[in-house]
Order: C-alpha cells, then sequence, then structure tokens
C-alpha cells in the first residue's frame, strides 16, 4: 500500500493552560499542521508516530509553580532532542529550571494582565541568531498610544503577560532578548531555537503575537505552510482508503456540515462502497429532509438511502422528560436503526462494517484532554462523543478527527459543498427533542417547527444568519393568559435564542435589532397556532448554555 508523505508538525504539550487549544490554532492559520497532547507524551512516543515530521514543540502555560510537588514537567530527551522548543509562561520556567536554570516564585495567583516590554534591539534586526522577535516593530496606532518616538532603540511592545513565577537564573547558554517594565526577564532564547516567553504570543492581547509564532514556525523551526485544504483532503482519502481496504462503510447524515464533510470524503475516497443514510427521525426541523436529500441527490450526486423512522424515536420518546434521557434514547435509536439498515444493505453490498462520523478535534481534545475532561462534572453529553451506546456492531471512520470547525468548512467548500450547508448553524444530534421542554410529541414538535421556521426566515431576510452562531426557536412547557380579537386565549410560551459564539464553549446572547425581534413575536403569535407569547433569552455560556437541555 502506498505510504503516506510525512507531515510537517508543531506539537504543543499541554500543561494545563486556558490557551492551550488556541495555540494549535494559531499554529494551524498559518498552515502547519500542529497536535495539542497532554504534558507527559514522551519523544519516544511521538517518534512512534512515523508519518509526522516534529519541527517543534511548544510548551504551554499552565497552573503549577516548578517546584510543586506534583509539577507536571517535559519528557528531558524532548528538550536534548535538537528540535526548537517555544515555552510559554510555565513552559519557559520548565526550560529555565529543567536546563539548570531557576526561576523565582511568587506565592500568590498567577494573574493575566496587559503589560509592555522592552525587546533588546538586536534580536529584532538579527537575522542569525535569536529569529523570535525578527522584524517586529509596533504599528503606528501602538506607537502613539505608548508615547514613546517612533524609531528607538530598544522596541517596546505591548503584551499580555501572566504575572507570576519568574526566570532570575538563565541555563547556560541562554540569552534575555527582553525584559518587562518592572525588569523582570520577558524573553530568553539560546541559540539552538530554544525559546522561552513569559507573555503569551497566542492571544489578541498581544498585537504582535502571530508575528511571534510566525517567526518561531518559519524562521526558528523551518516549516512549510502546507497544511493547506487540498493537503488535508488528499491525507483524510488516502487514510480512510488505508483503514478501509474493500469493506463497506455506512455515514449517517444529520443535516450539518460535519457529517456532510465527512461523507464526502469518505465518498472520494471508496466511492460506492459508501453508503450514506439519512434518518428522518421526526425531530427534525421544517423542510430540513427535503433539503438533505436534494443536496445530495442532486448537487453532490452522492446516493442516499432515507430511514422513516418517526415513529420509532417518538414512541421511545413519549413521557420522557429528563433531557440526558432523551439523548440517550436517541444516541441508542440512531445506532440500532444504522445497524439494521446495514444488515438490510448487506444483501445488496455485502457485509457494512464501518460507520463514519463527523467528530471533531475538539470533542476529542475533550474526551482525552489529562486536565479538564477527567474531573470536570459532566453538562451534557453530546451525540458524537458521549451519547453512543457502549456495544456497538460497526467499527468508527472518523476523518476530521484532527480539524477544527473553521477547517472543515473551508474543506467542505473545497470539496465543493454549497456554500449554504457550509454556513448552516450546528443543529444537535438529539434535535428538537432537546428543543422542546418536557415531553415532546407530534403536535408540539409541528408548532416548535413553525416557530423555528418563521424565526430563521426572518434573520435571513435581516442578512444576519452569518453573523450569528446559532439561532432558534425553544417550546417551553409554559402556559401564559393572552387576549386575541375578544377572547382570552391560554397558550404556550415559545422562547427564541440567538447566540454569537466562536467555538460554542463560550456565548453572548445576539443583541438583535429590537424591529427585528417585534417582527418575529408578531408573526410567530399571529401564525402559530397554540402560542401566545414570545420571550428572548438573554442569558450567555456561561452560566446557562447554548441549548435550554
Ligand atoms: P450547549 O447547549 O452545551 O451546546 O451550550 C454547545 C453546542 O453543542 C450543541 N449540542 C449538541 N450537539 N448532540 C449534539 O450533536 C447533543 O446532545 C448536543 N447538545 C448540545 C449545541 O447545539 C451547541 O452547538
Amino acid at each position: 500500500m502506498e505510504s503516506l508523505e510525512r507531515r510537517q508538525a508543531i506539537i504543543v504539550l499541554d500543561f494545563g493552560s486556558q490557551y492551550s487549544r488556541l495555540i494549535t490554532r494559531r499554529v494551524r492559520e498559518r498552515r502547519v499542521y500542529s497536535e495539542l497532547l497532554p504534558a507527559n507524551t514522551t519523544l519516544a512516543q511521538l517518534q512512534q508516530q512515523t508519518n509526522l515530521d516534529i519541527k517543534g514543540f511548544i510548551l504551554s502555560g499552565g497552573p503549577a509553580s516548578v517546584y510543586d510537588e506534583q509539577a507536571p514537567l517535559c519528557d528531558p530527551a524532548i528538550l536534548a532532542s535538537g528540535i526548537p522548543v517555544l515555552g510559554i509562561c510555565y513552559g519557559m520556567h520548565l526550560l529555565a529550571y529543567q536546563l539548570g536554570g531557576h526561576v523565582a516564585l511568587t506565592q500568590g495567583q498567577h494573574e493575566y494582565g496587559p503589560a509592555i516590554i522592552e525587546v533588546r534591539a538586536h534580536t529584532v534586526d538579527d537575522s542569525t541568531r535569536f529569529r523570535i522577535f525578527e522584524g517586529i516593530r509596533r504599528t503606528p496606532a501602538q506607537t502613539e498610544r505608548l508615547d514613546v518616538p517612533p524609531i528607538e532603540e530598544m522596541p517596546r511592545l505591548p503584551v499580555w503577560m501572566s504575572h507570576g513565577d519568574s526566570v532570575d537564573q538563565l541555563p547556560l547558554g541562554f540569552e534575555v532578548l527582553a525584559t518587562s517594565e518592572s525588569e523582570a526577564v520577558a524573553a530568553i532564547a539560546d541559540e539552538r531555537g530554544k525559546i522561552g516567553l513569559q507573555f503569551h504570543p497566542e492571544v489578541t492581547h498581544t498585537p504582535q503575537g502571530k508575528e511571534i509564532i510566525q517567526n518561531f514556525l518559519f524562521r526558528v523551526c523551518d516549516c512549510e505552510p502546507s497544511w493547506t485544504a487540498n493537503a488535508v483532503i488528499e491525507e483524510a482519502v488516502e487514510q480512510i482508503r488505508q483503514q478501509v481496504g474493500h469493506e463497506h462503510v455506512l455515514c449517517g447524515l444529520s443535516g450539518g456540515v460535519d457529517s456532510a464533510v465527512a461523507a464526502l470524503l469518505v465518498h472520494r475516497a471508496i466511492g460506492a462502497q459508501l453508503t450514506c443514510v439519512f434518518v428522518d427521525t421526526g425531530v427534525l426541523r421544517a423542510g430540513e429532509r427535503e433539503q438533505v436529500i436534494d443536496t445530495f441527490e442532486q448537487h453532490m450526486h452522492i446516493p442516499l438511502v432515507v430511514v422513516d423512522a418517526q415513529q420509532r424515536f417518538l414512541t421511545r420518546l413519549a413521557n420522557v422528560i429528563d433531557p440526558e434521557m432523551k439523548r440517550r434514547i436517541i444516541g441508542e435509536e440512531f445506532i440500532r436503526t444504522f445497524e439494521s439498515e446495514a444488515e438490510r444493505l448487506a444483501g445488496q453490498h455485502g457485509p457494512i462494517t464501518f460507520l463514519a462520523q463527523g467528530t471533531l478535534y475538539p470533542d476529542v481534545i475533550e474526551s482525552t484532554s489529562h486536565d479538564t475532561a477527567s474531573t470536570a462534572t459532566r453538562i451534557k453529553t453530546h451525540h458524537n462523543v458521549g451519547g453512543l451506546p457502549e456495544r456497538m456492531a460497526f467499527k468508527l471512520v472518523e476523518p476530521l478527527r484532527t480539524l477544527f470547525k473553521d477547517e472543515v468548512r473551508e474543506i467542505g467548500l473545497a470539496l465543493g459543498l454549497p456554500e449554504e450547508w457550509v454556513w448552516r448553524h450546528p443543529f444537535p444530534g438529539p434535535g428538537l427533542a432537546i428543543r422542546v421542554i418536557g415531553a415532546v410529541d407530534e403536535q408540539r414538535l409541528d408548532t416548535l417547527r413553525a416557530a423555528d421556521a418563521i424565526l430563521i426566515d426572518e434573520i435571513r431576510r435581516a442578512d444576519l444568519y452569518r453573523q450569528l452562531g446559532q439561532a432558534f426557536a425553544v417550546l417551553t412547557p409554559i402556559q401564559s393568559v393572552g387576549v386575541m380579537g375578544d377572547g382570552r386565549t391560554y397558550a404556550n410560551v415559545v422562547a427564541i435564542r440567538a447566540v454569537t459564539t466562536g467555538d460554542f464553549m463560550t456565548a453572548d446572547w445576539a443583541r438583535l435589532p429590537h424591529e427585528l425581534l417585534g417582527r418575529i413575536a408578531n408573526r410567530i403569535v399571529n401564525e402559530v397556532p397554540g402560542i401566545n407569547r414570545v420571550v428572548y433569552d438573554i442569558t450567555s455560556k456561561p452560566p446557562a448554555t447554548i441549548e435550554w437541555e
């Protein structure tokens, strides 16, 4: 079998910083592949991944102090490997400590805040030794704000600093490249590509952070910007072929962008060995079934099996109130439906042994991350990760396991998925079942569908759809009194939820124009029987979540 070309990679080791994932994103934005791995990953383990050509390491920040008894350390073999290492905050302290320097401890909290650093001038102009600050200058606006002459000996940069422990003795071979205004060491490096930064270049509050990371990638590590949509597609296709061989794959389409892109990749890899299945669960939105069929058959030319499973799902959901129970039932029913379809289709295709899923990288990080996942309480089980039954007849193909959502969108576009699909808001696996609060039945689902369709229609007309992360209606179990014509009504309350978000881990409620909200409320009350009141949800996440259940 053809072997894959080795992929240049930057390995980010996660020492527990809230920004670890962001570092990986920043590297990938520069078109270099990056993986976030637990702090205790060893060089030997990494060397077993023969498809990776490791060009550099980034040690993230973290809450510990290097002299803590339980302080996580970096595998010394990584530091001795000669591969460049960028240590950020705690990562810098580790570099200093593990290589024979010393770190001064502050007994308090590690606080973050804005700071100014002074970069030693020679490091900005020297293109042979320490290249991390090479060519970095402030923008004119920053120069003005800092109230200093535009040309000066020592460039001063605004950064986002962690005010905690700091390096007070350098390891052998290291030099100070920058100091903070309080004279603390802000950046150190040796001539072999080991660099420590006391501040966080990955956050937007460090305006030159992107350039600093770019210098690390292209000047220090000699990476090439080769992590492009086409490269990702080629590699995914090759990997799917290797994993699946001549066996058959079933891909469940949800109507969302992830499962569509997963299907397109698998289809490109193995063509007719793939069967796509769309399950009409009875908890879909208005027109969803028709849109999926139309897009896949007419535009993508991928044959689709549509399964009518409304009764099966709704019967099992009857009288179920608990949201987690709803999720479990739906996760389980999905798999049982896929299994019976696979059995039915086996007559035509031979046995179907794989199930393709659109699991994304954040799901993978969250379910394997050493720090948060094992200790954090589970807020909701998400279908792709937590909602699948343990006993399952399929092996999984997950071609998006290494990708972030925006990368999936880019690949979707490159594979020819219509723009409208690529930018669809995410829709949860359990569908409207977790948006009808309380017991779910056909009538309540119809009511919600009608309200939701009006909301989305108005948001599209106002040209706001793309600016929102998600927008949907929720049918509450509350009845309220109203007056219509001359009569009293006692009917349902619908809530509108619209949020802006980058990663869906946090979200802010969208400041929709009042006129738009008014129009939506008017139309819903007038056009949807059984609703006499509309409320707008103005809570952010946290403390609320995006979905109500
Ligand atoms: P929450 O409600 O946790 O949602 O703030 C974050 C994102 O996840 C989606 N979500 C789900 N997706 N199965 C899914 O496939 C689920 O059970 C589920 N619950 C929430 C939610 O729509 C939002 O995009």
